[in-house]
């Protein structure tokens, strides 16, 4: 096969030996237990998703309120390029129409923030993609597994952007292994080798990245957001629920700044945005992220971002950091093992 036939995912430069296989990678089909996380559209534009694959890794495309169409031409552009990958819905705001087209051109449906519903796993499993849920505790990982899911990602409290609250990924992982039989990817505050040597020494079948892959060369993030990410420190993001101005109140982590800067910020409206096809007005405390098309005061927008943002320090291609990271897992756990 010539390197130009051959699918992404496959990509000869992919160094199989740095990290070990897991029940994750032989799933999913990829040569890496490390995901990179859907973190928000259109940051995580399918160019991010082909980049991560095509370095060995699973990607993850973002398509909450994406429109069925668009989706469609996404996957499409996609699976001429690797099967390594899922696509994320939220299932509090699920689109059928999307839904349906997730579940037949995609690998791998997620679904996250909404009751265990079987006949939307049935409906996955049909189509002949794999099932997987988020979930924060023991006690959901169990209904996923009832529900059918094949594998879950524990979603942990040092995550970037919404959740519904959560605990800490150790004692997330200690529960969430012991409750179900499925392979788990552990997401959040994660974004160095260290952090996925650690979830996979505790048992996890893939770690999740999300804020670092946000400073992607792919990643469609905004340069005001990138700038803020690059100069937080680990303790400059906060758990809150003030940009819940469009709907119920629910946590979510931020950078610090944009809590601070949205706070004293006089007036209704903070900026605009093109998104879902439309130009429109970002209100003060949205839950809207900035998307690199939007315009006005960004560093008061929602800049959503994980624990990991400490090891956001450059702007990389995304195979590059897919490359930094595992090696750097892949050191540490054979200096375990050692002794
Ligand atoms: C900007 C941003 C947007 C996100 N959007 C989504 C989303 O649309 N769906 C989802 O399931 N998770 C979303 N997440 C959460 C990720 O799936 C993941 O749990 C999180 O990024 C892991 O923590 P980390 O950021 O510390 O790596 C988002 C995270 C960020 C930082």
């Amino acid at each position: 096969m010539s390197d130009e036939s051959r699918p992404a995912s496959e990509a000869p430069h992919v160094d199989d030996a740095r990290l070990p296989k897991t029940e994750f990678t032989r799933l999913v089909g990829c040569a890496l237990p490390i995901q990179q996380a859907p973190v928000g559209y259109p940051a995580a534009d399918p160019a991010l998703a082909a980049a991560v694959a095509a370095a060995g890794a699973h990607g993850m495309l973002a398509a909450v309120r994406m429109a069925a169409e668009e989706l469609s031409e996404a996957l499409d552009a996609l699976n001429s390029q690797t099967r390594a990958y899922g696509v994320n819905l939220s299932q509090a705001i699920l689109d059928q129409e999307a839904f349906e087209v997730a579940a037949e051109k995609a690998p791998l449906v997620e679904l996250y923030i909404g009751e265990p519903d079987p006949t939307l796993i049935e409906r996955i499993h049909s189509a002949g993609a794999l099932a997987c849920r988020q979930v924060i505790s023991a006690d959901e990982a169990r209904l996923a597994q009832e529900e059918g899911c094949d594998l879950v990602v524990a979603r942990s409290i040092e995550a970037g952007g919404r959740a519904k609250g959560g605990v800490g990924m150790i004692p997330l992982l200690d529960c969430v292994l012991e409750a179900v039989d499925l392979p788990v990817v552990a997401a959040g505050g994660v974004g160095s080798g260290r952090g996925v040597a650690a979830a996979l020494a505790a048992g996890a079948g893939g770690v999740r990245l999300g804020t670092r892959f946000l400073a992607a060369e792919e990643a469609r993030t905004h340069p005001g957001y990138l700038d803020a990410l690059l100069a937080a420190r680990t303790e400059d993001t906060a758990l809150t629920e003030a940009f819940s101005v469009d709907g119920p109140p629910s946590p979510h982590r931020v950078l610090r700044s944009a809590l601070e800067a949205a706070s004293v910020y006089e007036g209704e409206v903070v900026g605009e945005m093109h998104i879902f096809g439309e130009r429109r007005q970002v209100r003060r405390f949205s839950a809207d992220n900035p998307a690199d098309t939007a315009t006005g005061r960004i560093e008061a927008m929602a800049l959503y971002a994980g624990e990991s943002v400490g090891s956001v320090r450059e702007v990389q291609p995304a195979g590059e950091i897919v490359a930094e990271v595992a090696t750097e897992a892949g050191e540490l756990l054979r200096r375990l093992a050692a002794g």
